[in-house]
């Protein structure tokens, strides 16, 4: 089973001034697609307590992190820049089908700065903060995901 670890990056949710949705709407995703949830976090929209929570989940022995907030372009919103800080690489498919998939459901997709990036070994990929549309971004690249972690983690798959 994929170890998945998901992290809601919300300052209000953080602050209990509200119920987080995101994490467990990710969380049942995650188990519906079979994978193991390994660990969850809740951190204010701070670069540093983001990359720390990834680095802890990557220790934790997470292949697949998930995050959910901070993509969009409120002042606040730093989710893209706290990973790319700390990526490896990043995988710019994954943003492009998120958003072009989404703009059939919302014109507001286009606000998203959703991305995918490798740290170390492991694929962080960053969902918009609205659960419905966490889960629905999450199906839009679900298909790579298996064939990218095994690749990150150097299984050989003959291809
Ligand atoms: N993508 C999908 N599939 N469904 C949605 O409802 N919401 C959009 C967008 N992407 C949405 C979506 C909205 S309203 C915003 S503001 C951006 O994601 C960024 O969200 P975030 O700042 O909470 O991460």
């Amino acid at each position: 089973m994929l170890p998945c670890g998901i992290i809601t990056i919300s300052d209000r949710a953080s602050r209990g001034q509200y119920d987080d949705l995101g994490g467990p709407a990710l969380r049942a995703a995650a188990v519906g697609y079979g994978w193991q949830v390994a660990a969850e976090a809740l951190v204010p929209d701070e670069r540093s307590d983001i990359q720390r929570a990834i680095r802890l989940q990557i220790n934790q022995g997470c292949q697949l992190i998930l995050t959910t907030g901070g993509t969009g372009v409120a002042l606040r919103d730093v989710t893209p820049e706290a990973v790319r800080e700390i990526a490896d690489r990043e995988i710019p498919g994954f943003g492009e089908a998120m958003r072009m998939k989404s703009l059939a459901i919302t014109s507001n997709a286009i606000l998203s700065r959703s991305l995918a990036a490798v740290v170390g070994q492991t694929l962080v990929i960053c969902l918009p903060g609205k659960p419905s549309g966490a889960v629905e971004c999450l199906g839009f690249v679900v298909g790579a995901i298996p064939h990218c972690v095994k690749v990150l983690q150097q299984v050989p798959t003959g291809c």
